[in-house]
């Protein structure tokens, strides 16, 4: 029985396997869509300075939390839990973590949606007005449906033959385009303007609520705090080096993100546009700057193909958890389970697409602040519940199953880790684990739901 099982979880291919895939569920919209227009609003160089540090102190050791969470399993976040240490009501944490990847695969697959909608547009050589086409269901809603498919075709393929397969292919072309994109923007007439925007920090603008957006960032961007890198972790073989392999995916993700900005920036001030649309930034300004450009019809299609690849490694990933769980405790078909998931996906779905114009109720409903169902689903799951599952899985690591233990798992693969002298590197992870993690993760909780205190 152990060996069918095994057979049906699967299990990465090669070291390099694991790096593209875990690249890739780390490189998202997160990257692309996100980080350039959270840099134009937060202060540009400013707060990539802080993201980076953020990254680096919290990310990357949260990272290699859940990495050796998972391979000491080799489960799903719930079944880590379980295993690693029977009966506390940590499990908990697992649990969250399945429903907050269902949940947020419901509403990322719809913005994917936008993208392809997007890249179908350039070829055609239309130009979609934002606002009345994410406003449209009869387009909004099959292209939900499509990306949704794509997704449910490569996770039902299987770890290896689907998820590493589609991540060895697809990454690769995707660093293409974004090189590509970022030469042409760079070439055009006024580019610097952009490029000094982008690298010139004006420190005046760091407050808390920026440090908190960079915190925010970094466990989105790295996916971290989702029970992802559980899931990926646990099918990674014991002699694999999960630190450097922890290390190259935290780096990925980070360059990735600093290339956005440099394919984004540059555009936008070469045409005298403003760099502080926000979320719109994307789909209402880059669109009207590629349609000034020489070329601009094709430069358009890259990049926006480019955003469905990055969306698609990334769906895959979030599939990929809810799967794993039914896979382990359920006892289903990988392939069933591939496909219920992303279907009840698509119906938790809906009000999310209809939140950007296409149904009044959706568009409007109010909650926690924000406006829209989309966005108060994003506030609430995307951005709240992602900080409260890492708090969780660092008091757990740190002082329920010990950092002895997940140092032991660790060093497997990677026994410098743990070498000579009293500060290697498991004594500095630990201490991270144990204080500077759930200490940090608090302030900004505690920041988030009193912003005025203290
Ligand atoms: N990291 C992805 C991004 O940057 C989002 C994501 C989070 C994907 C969690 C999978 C799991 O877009």
């Amino acid at each position: 029985m152990s060996m069918q099982s095994t057979d049906e979880r699967g299990q990465w291919g090669s070291k390099i396997g694991f790096i593209l895939a875990a690249s890739g569920s780390a490189v998202g919209l997160g990257n692309i869509w996100r980080f350039p227009y959270m840099t134009g609003e937060n202060g540009g160089a400013a707060f990539v300075f802080i993201y980076l540090v953020c990254v680096l102190l919290i990310g990357l050791p949260l990272l290699i939390n859940e990495l050796a969470l998972g391979r000491a399993s080799g489960k799903n976040p719930v079944g880590a839990f379980k295993a690693t240490m029977p009966g506390t009501p940590f499990v908990f944490t697992g649990v969250l973590c399945v429903i907050l990847c269902f949940v947020v695969l419901s509403y990322y697959s719809v913005i994917a949606g936008w993208t392809i909608g997007y890249a179908i547009s350039s070829v055609m050589g239309k130009q979609l007005v934002f606002s009345d086409f994410v406003a449209t269901p009869k387009y909004i809603l099959p292209l939900l449906a499509v990306f949704l498919v794509l997704t449910a075709l490569i996770v039902q393929a299987g770890v290896q033959k689907g998820i590493e397969r589609a991540a060895k292919i697809l990454m690769p072309l995707l660093l293409v385009f974004v090189l590509v994109i970022i030469a042409r923007s760079l070439t055009l007439p006024g580019a610097m303007a952009g490029v000094s925007y982008y690298l010139k920090p004006d420190f005046s603008k760091i407050n808390g609520d920026v440090v908190l957006a960079a915190l925010g960032q970094a466990f989105f961007s790295l996916s971290v705090g989702w029970g992802l890198m559980i899931t990926y972790g646990s099918y990674m073989p014991k002699n694999q080096n999960m630190v450097s392999g922890g290390v190259w995916v935290a780096f990925m993700d980070t360059i990735v993100a600093i290339l956005g900005g440099f394919m984004v920036f540059p555009a936008v001030f070469a045409f005298g546009m403003s760099p502080d649309a926000g979320p719109s930034l994307t789909f209402q300004t880059l669109p009207a700057v590629f349609e000034k450009m020489p070329a601009g019809g094709i430069v358009a299609t890259i990049f926006f193909l480019l955003l469905s690849i990055a969306a698609l490694t990334s769906s895959i990933s979030m599939l990929e958890v809810p799967v794993s769980y039914i896979l382990d405790e359920k006892k289903a078909s990988r392939s069933t389970a591939a496909w219920i998931v992303a279907g009840f996906a698509f119906l938790v779905g809906i009000p999310s697409a209809l939140s950007a114009g296409g149904s009044k109720f959706f568009t409007e409903m109010q909650l926690f602040g924000k406006t829209g169902f989309m966005d108060i689903v994003d506030f609430g799951f995307g951005t709240v519940l992602v900080v409260v599952i890492s708090l969780l899985c660092s008091v757990y690591v740190g002082w329920v199953w010990k950092p002895q233990a997940a140092v032991k798992e660790i060093s497997g693969g990677a026994p410098s880790f743990s070498g000579e002298g009293r500060f290697n590197l498991a004594s500095i992870w630990s201490f991270f684990v144990k204080y500077v993690c759930p200490i940090v993760i608090t302030y900004v909780l505690f920041k988030t739901f009193f912003p005025s205190a203290g």
